[in-house]
């Protein structure tokens, strides 16, 4: 193994196409057989010396880690389009460049979406539920019944890449797509969806709600009391973003009262383990937090995340930068 190699570090096991990349073309310590957290990668990194490290949204760096990377650290790369567990701003003035995945994860998790979506209305929990249990009985006419998708109205809180996948794969479910979003697309991505710079006059209108946007480093949740009871009455919440956009308190009261019908869910506040009266909820669809697992995204991501090592060290522009 030749020293001239860039070193690096990777907080889990990558997907193994990334693994062979690594073998070849790096200089890093075994995979890691669990995610190492922020204190086992700084230890690593004093000893190791890297150049890049590889992170997911499992091992945070926040202000003082940031302060505690050695002086070798010239990227790090979240193999994540999401943010909130990094400290861009303390990277960037420490002279770290920060990497992070777009694109290449955006439809896996637009399917996700519409996955929840779909279990939500038609309670996927209770039908999967009932039928491990054996079913046994005949349902009546009007037993279990669930809401129909198509031609509902879907309101969606961001319309970034994500955001826009949905609205996409919701037009072939004939569903009228109203958004909310810090500024308005041009006509050509909009097709056809209507923008509310008013949250507040959105939520009425809104029979499915689906959230897309990333949670602010500081800021609290954009679903609470007061925006729930915006919704109207039987309406259904999908959140495939982050966890910290929901106040899950309120979450659950909108659910044990039937103001929310059911709820989608991918990601919660405590990951990976959410809050037990949501996991004891029959009206909630949930998911681990698995948006982007699929074998050809997260390989992609791998690789991206890589591919913005390689361009650092050869002192190209970075393919995904992260900027403020
Ligand atoms: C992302 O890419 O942000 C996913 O949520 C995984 O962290």
């Amino acid at each position: 193994m030749s020293d001239t190699k860039p070193r690096i570090l990777r907080s889990v096991r990558l997907l193994n196409a990334a693994e062979k990349r690594i073998e070849t073309d790096f200089i890093a310590p075994p995979p890691p057989t669990t995610p190492l957290d922020t204190a086992a990668i700084l230890k690593l990194a004093h000893e190791f010396q890297p150049v890049a490290i590889l992170v997911t949204h499992h091992s945070p760096l926040k202000g003082a880690d940031v302060a505690a990377l050695p002086e070798s650290v010239k990227l790090i790369a979240t193999v994540s389009v999401g943010l909130d567990h990094l400290d861009v701003p303390a990277l960037l003035a420490r002279g770290i460049a920060v990497s992070n995945t777009p694109d290449v994860l955006t439809d896996c998790n637009a399917d996700l979406a519409m996955m929840l979506i779909i279990a939500a209305c038609r309670r996927a929990a209770e039908y999967y539920t009932l039928m491990k249990k054996g079913w046994g009985h005949t349902l009546g006419m009007d037993e279990m019944l669930g809401h129909r998708v198509t031609g509902k109205t879907l309101g969606i809180i961001g319309m970034g890449r994500i955001g826009q996948a949905v609205a996409r794969r919701a037009r072939g479910f004939e569903m009228n797509v109203l958004y909310h979003n810090r500024r308005r697309l041009d006509p050509a991505h909009e097709q056809g969806a209507n923008y509310y710079e008013s949250l507040e006059d959105m939520l009425p209108k809104c029979n499915i709600l689906s959230l897309h946007l990333p949670a602010a480093p500081s800021g609290g949740p954009i679903i609470t009391a007061r925006t729930l009871a915006l919704l109207p009455r039987g309406s259904v919440l999908v959140n495939a973003a982050r966890g910290a956009l929901v106040d899950e308190t309120a979450l659950i009261d909108a659910l044990r009262s039937g103001h929310l019908f059911s709820a989608g869910l991918d990601v919660y506040q405590n990951e990976p383990n959410p809050d037990p009266r949501i996991l004891a909820l029959p009206n909630v669809f949930m998911t681990p937090h698995a948006g982007s697992a699929t074998v050809e995204t997260r390989t992609a991501m791998c690789m991206l995340a890589l591919d913005n090592v390689t361009a650092l060290v050869a002192g190209k522009p970075l393919p995904t930068p992260v900027t403020v």
